[in-house]
């Protein structure tokens, strides 16, 4: 009897659901007219935000928007996010847990980090950074899986004034390299290894590939050993440090934490878009912690006693967000886990929940069907009352799945957070406000207070309630990317130009346009369809289709390539490749494979396709446009409509012929 089935008929029925009374009483936001009060007072409402930080030198200005789209806020302030991280929390909560880890090898010796401990570490390390040449605004790279040393790092930049540049761990060592150039970065923090469903992985092999075919000379590269005994053998090269020895050669070392100003950059996250270069999104001291740290507060209603659990990878916008700054702003205990859900079984993350007493789950749409699918015994095994909020986020949540999680996860006791934001936005913007709103499963819910996202048609025209359109963002928010890394002009062209007048000095005129698809319901709640670009979303992990198809383009025997998403009972989408072959070859198992193998080169495993199928043409229109939407129909075994339009009706035939014989 599959999950699906057992769902009580009342809650299968049901499509509105209050917040539990006991979660109100005590959530951080309960103000019903806060929607209205932010409105009438923007920009000064985000002042709320900025008071949840400590500012070295207070701002002058909430926002200056003398120069759209290029927007400053909290001008004139400095603070630095380590010293609001760590040092204000060392008096009450100095003993307190800052971060708690959990290693994957079940019989891992777990670690706690004190915030005094953190304080210590990143000072440390901090220190070390600074006798390696580490100077104001250098961009620091890492390239670390999920261990403590990771918040450590970024922390230690970030007390410095270094931005770092995170590169999550299981992109490849190519994926590294463009990063790293890209972002001129000199400085690398890596790890020799990290466990995946068991086994010890060699973490040090890909970053030596990435850092050979870097393109400017590295300085200095700092290796954590993760592995200890199961670590795999390598010379280590004379810029190659070792990490515990770092710190230790800096014990006790403390470094006043640099003021920054409030614009400064904090950190660079890369991220996929639609062309092959990846965008290296810009965020700052001031706006983005304040973004952070105040959806923290109101949204995942994050409170210093408790125990907060996001299974997100640091690598990850959602990782830096939600797992470092915002918590830990907060002064909470952040969790950490370094594996997969599913080992040593499928109830890893209820077992860890329970052991720890974890308030809330952060997780992404993905992992909650693949709960679905493994069953309910997983979760009902497990005391998971100590749980007071759930979250998703990184893709569309079906219903069902939603209900699932709200019942056999919260056992209908917590709110659950469907929050749309992007890496972009920095956080979060458009989701209910768990001690105020009204929850329809599927649907993220209203604007938070003070923001004016709306559902526009192509003109820009909002649209009617009940119609679908595009997700626009019509006024600033502190949170927001300032720019794309030393390329202003992609900036305004990737995020503005579509609908706003980009002549025009008004702020009133600038329009942000993330590229999801939306749909708007009589209440104001915003239903998030997905991408209108060509980027995919697999398992929450964002993938630009044009990086995918280079990497297959670049094997010998292909002539053409084109990738589309195809439907995906757990993973959302998957990689669906059209793969025109040269003169010469066959599309058989070993073109097949090399593909795969070039694109988990190129970019990582995450990217692999779920299926590769040759085609003597692709579908054309008379322009010569491929339509990847018959292609996408293809894959998901959709009815094709008309055809009429293309250049090449025929091939459809073939390719439906092809893939239903996969
Ligand atoms: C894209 C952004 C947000 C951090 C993780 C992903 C999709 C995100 C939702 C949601 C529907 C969502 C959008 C967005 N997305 N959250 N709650 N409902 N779609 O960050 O890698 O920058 O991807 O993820 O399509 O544009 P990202």
């Amino acid at each position: 009897m599959s999950d699906e089935s057992q769902l009580e008929a009342r809650l299968e029925a049901q499509d509105e659901f209050e917040p539990p009374a006991s979660f109100v009483e005590q959530a951080n936001v309960t103000d019903e007219a806060i929607r209205e009060r932010f409105e009438e007072e923007w920009p000064e409402c985000w002042e709320a935000a900025a008071e949840l930080l400590e500012w070295r030198e207070g701002y002058d200005q909430v926002l200056d928007d003398s120069n759209p789209p290029f927007y400053e806020w909290f001008t004139g302030g400095e603070l630095n996010a380590s010293e609001n991280c760590l040092d204000r929390h060392l008096a009450d909560r100095g003993d307190e847990p800052a971060i708690e880890w959990v290693g994957e090898p079940p019989s891992e010796d777990n670690r706690t980090y004190t915030y005094a401990e953190l304080h210590r570490e990143v000072n440390e390390f901090a220190a070390a950074l600074r006798d390696l040449g580490v100077e104001e605004d250098d961009v620091v790279t890492m390239y670390m899986p999920m261990i403590p040393e990771l918040p450590v790092a970024m922390l230690a930049c970030a007390r410095i004034g270094a931005p770092h540049s995170v590169v999550f761990a299981g992109f490849s060592a190519d994926a590294l390299a463009t990063r790293m150039e890209s972002a001129d970065s000199e400085y690398l923090v890596t790890a020799n290894g990290y466990y995946r469903r068991g086994d010890p992985l060699d973490h040090f092999e890909k970053t030596r590939d990435g850092l050979d075919s870097v393109g400017h000379e590295v300085s200095d590269v700092v290796v954590v050993d993760r592995l200890g005994d199961d670590g795999f053998d390598h010379d280590r090269r004379e810029n190659e440090h070792d990490y515990d020895a770092l710190v230790a050669d800096h014990e006790g070392a403390e470094v006043e934490p640099v003021a920054r100003d409030a614009e400064d950059m904090l950190f660079l996250m890369y991220t996929s878009g639609t062309t092959g270069q990846p965008k290296g999104v810009k965020h700052t001291t001031g706006g983005y912690l304040s973004w952070v740290t105040w959806t923290s507060h109101a949204v995942l209603d994050v409170k210093p006693e408790d125990t907060y659990f996001c299974s997100a990878d640091i690598g990850w916008i959602t990782g830096h967000s939600y797992i470092v700054y915002g918590p830990l702003a907060l002064g909470t205990t952040t969790m950490m886990y370094e594996g997969t859900p599913d080992y040593p079984d499928n109830d890893r993350l209820w077992e860890i929940v329970e052991d720890y007493d974890a308030t809330q789950l952060y997780t992404a749409p993905t992992a909650i069907r693949a709960f679905m699918k493994w069953g309910e015994q997983y979760p009902e095994a497990h005391d998971l009352s100590s749980l007071r909020l759930l979250g998703t986020v990184g893709e569309p949540i079906n219903p069902r799945a939603w209900k699932w999680y709200y019942k056999h996860v919260g056992n209908e006791e917590c709110p659950v957070v469907d929050t749309w934001w992007q890496t972009e936005t920095g956080g979060m913007m458009v989701t209910t406000l768990p001690g105020v709103d009204t929850m329809k499963p599927g649907s993220a819910g209203p604007p938070l207070p003070g923001v004016d996202a709306r559902v526009v048609d192509a003109a820009g025209e909002e649209v009617n309630a009940g119609d679908a359109g595009y997700l626009t963002v019509q006024n600033p928010w502190p949170g927001m990317l300032r720019t794309l890394y030393q390329n202003d002009e992609r900036f305004v062209q990737e995020y503005w130009a579509e609908y706003s007048d980009t002549d025009s000095d008004d702020s009133g005129d600038w329009v942000y346009f993330p590229e999801d698809g939306a749909k708007l319901d009589e209440d104001g709640y915003i239903t998030v369809l997905g991408r209108v670009d060509d980027v995919l979303n697999v398992s929450g992990h964002r993938l630009g289709t044009m990086e995918i198809e280079s990497a297959i383009v670049d094997v010998e025997g292909v002539a053409e390539a084109a990738v589309v998403g195809g439907d995906h009972e757990v993973k959302g989408e998957a990689v669906y490749a059209y793969v025109i072959t040269e003169d010469g070859y066959d599309g058989g198992d070993d073109l097949r494979d090399r593909i795969v193998a070039s694109v988990e080169d190129a970019i990582g495993p995450i990217a692999r396709p779920e299926s590769v199928v040759f085609t003597p043409e692709l579908p054309k229109t008379r322009s010569g446009k491929i339509m990847r939407r018959l292609l996408e129909d293809i894959a998901n075994g959709d009815d094709l409509g008309d055809t009429s339009t293309l250049r090449n009706p025929g091939v459809v035939d073939d390719i439906q012929a092809k893939v239903g014989g996969d």
